[in-house]
């Protein structure tokens, strides 16, 4: 459905949305900076974690690597341990490397270049934009569900969003109501406005600094949008652990650079036939990820030879560990759990 409102202008639509955001606007901590580092750190947090949620995370990482050389110089075990609890770790080996990219390539200087930016690993259009706009004043939409969202339901639009041309669709779209300054504000305040007002389940329409004009309001049809039709397609995958414990330690090892759970910490998942005489189905997880629904039996391994225990792990490279050990290692978040229940 394509209506005559989009042709029309919308900046001052734009205009009503800065407005609403110079006194609705979340008082973030990285709203106080126009430091690119801090914001790109910023963004790949709080672009898969909720605000509430990673703003202690956000804090601790920015202490301990204040800027790109102390990130770039850092252990990757002790990247991934300031990650911690947030998930999608593939994020924080993403940045470490970028920020070693930065180091190498542009001297510690972070890029201004929208094409430079873009080039950093893990940082997609979204990213880039959020940065080009906050730190450079750059007029470019940073475009994410928020905007999918906000911009169907103003414009009652249904063109769908899982099309691969969603992204640039609703980028025109956004230039529309883009006032020509404060870029940055502009993005942002999408942002808060998609999350705090114009919510995927509840949109709070009646204090909606933009519902005189939205589309979709007028009709009452706001949950009708956006249109998605595709969904992603969800594979199940069974994964099986055995926890091999002599006293209070227990083995571990890190895993490799493919598939899912990068450089992530996990117990052995096969075991010499010997030891299954002291095994004990011990319990079964579900836990869901983008494109998986994992189902992860747990068994557990009680011997009472140290010799036995060593050997294992001497030959199959494991790690002996302790609780304190592995507290300072990055586990997948079910596993993550288990230890934390024993
Ligand atoms: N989510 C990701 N980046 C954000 C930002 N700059 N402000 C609010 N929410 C965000």
């Amino acid at each position: 459905m394509k209506t005559k409102k989009q042709n029309a202008d919308f900046v001052h639509v734009g205009a009503q949305l800065l407005a609403w955001y110079k006194t609705n606007g979340r008082p973030l901590p990285f709203r106080k900076t126009k430091d690119p580092y801090t914001i790109w750190i910023s963004e790949i947090i709080f672009q898969q974690t909720r605000i509430e949620q990673g703003l202690g995370h956000y804090s601790r990482f920015i202490e301990r690597f204040p800027d790109v050389n102390a990130l770039a110089n850092a252990d990757s075990d002790e990247v991934l341990l300031y990650w911690k609890g947030l998930g999608y770790y593939s994020r924080a080996l993403n940045l470490h490397k970028a920020a070693q990219k930065i180091v190498n390539a542009y001297g510690g200087v972070f890029p201004s270049q929208l094409s430079h930016i873009l080039q950093l690993n893990g940082v997609g259009h979204y990213t880039a934009a959020a940065i080009a706009s906050i730190c450079y004043e750059e007029r470019i939409p940073a475009v994410d569900g928020n905007f999918y969202r906000v911009l169907s339901r103003f414009f009652a639009d249904d063109y769908d969003i899982s099309q691969s041309k969603a992204f640039r669709y609703f980028s025109e779209l956004a230039m529309r109501m883009m006032p020509n300054d404060a870029p940055g504000h502009f993005n942002q305040a999408m942002m808060d406005l998609g999350s705090e007002i114009c919510k995927p389940k509840n949109p709070q329409c009646g204090v909606c600094p933009l519902n005189e004009e939205c589309m979709s309001f007028a009709t009452g049809k706001m949950l009708d949008f956006p249109v998605k039709t595709k969904k992603v397609k969800i594979t199940d995958l069974s994964l099986t652990y055995f926890f091999v414990e002599y006293g209070d330690q227990f083995l571990i090892r890190q895993r490799g650079d493919d598939f899912i759970w990068k450089k992530l910490y996990e117990f052995p998942t096969e075991v010499p036939p010997l030891f299954l005489a002291h095994c004990k189905h011990e319990t079964t997880i579900r836990h869901q990820l983008t494109h998986k629904n994992l189902t992860i039996h747990v068994s557990r391994i009680t011997l009472d030879s140290e010799k036995e225990f060593l050997d294992f792990a001497t030959a199959y490279g494991f790690m002996i560990s302790d609780l304190e050990h592995a507290k300072n290692r990055s586990f997948p978040k079910p596993l993550e759990n288990y230890l934390e229940r024993l």
